[in-house]
């Protein structure tokens, strides 16, 4: 069975990326996958200094989110465009895991993975611009990044008062790119 780590790149508590995140959660479990959700906000980590990494090594919350990543085969990640790219928060998760402890070889929480990449805002192109620069980012660190992708606009507009995402036409969206992040990932595993 493919494993799934979905996450976003938003700690706010009303995200709407989280909320985006949570419903490819969903839609993975019910194409078979075995999904862990998880946030972001839930693994506080300093911001990378190699100063800091040299005294005291990678600290918990940063090994706990590495050691996710390299549990899973692929990953959905939904990410805030902030001045059309990606937040210091994912940047800052990502630049941890990509560090080699020991005998890994390098990049091993990435290298050969699968990822969904999508984006969600209230403006009307969904964030479409930070799917550039994450697609840029992750395939420069190993990970096999689906063609397909998408930026949910006006995404205040598809959610109900609970914040959940419930407009069926991309909640349908969703699910069809998530089947596909679970077929290929099992060709390629
Ligand atoms: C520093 C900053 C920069 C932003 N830049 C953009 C942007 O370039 N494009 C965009 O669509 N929204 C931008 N926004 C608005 C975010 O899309 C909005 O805050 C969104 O709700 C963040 O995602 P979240 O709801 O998952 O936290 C920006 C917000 C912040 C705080």
């Amino acid at each position: 069975m493919v494993k799934i780590l979905a996450f976003s790149g938003s700690a706010r508590k009303n995200s709407f990326n989280q909320a985006v995140a949570t419903a490819a959660a969903d839609a993975a479990r019910n194409a078979g996958a075995e999904v862990t959700l998880v946030n972001l906000g839930d693994y506080p980590m300093p911001i990378f200094n190699e100063d800091d990494e040299a005294a005291s090594g990678m600290p918990d919350q940063a090994r706990a989110f590495k050691e996710l990543l390299l549990s899973h085969d692929a990953f959905i990640i939904v990410s805030p465009e902030y001045n059309s790219s990606y937040p210091a928060l994912l940047k800052n998760a990502i630049d941890w895991a990509s560090r080699k402890q020991s005998d890994e070889k390098p990049l091993e929480a990435f290298r050969g993975k699968t990822a969904l990449i999508m984006a969600a805002s209230a403006g009307a192109l969904g964030g479409m611009r930070v799917l550039v620069t994450l697609r840029m980012l992750l395939g420069n660190i190993g990970v096999n990044v689906l063609a397909n992708q998408k930026a949910i606009g006006k995404v205040d507009t598809l959610m109900n008062d609970s914040g959940q995402l419930t407009d069926e036409k991309t909640l349908s969206q969703i699910a069809k790119l998530v089947e596909e992040l679970a077929t290929t990932t099992q060709k390629l595993k």
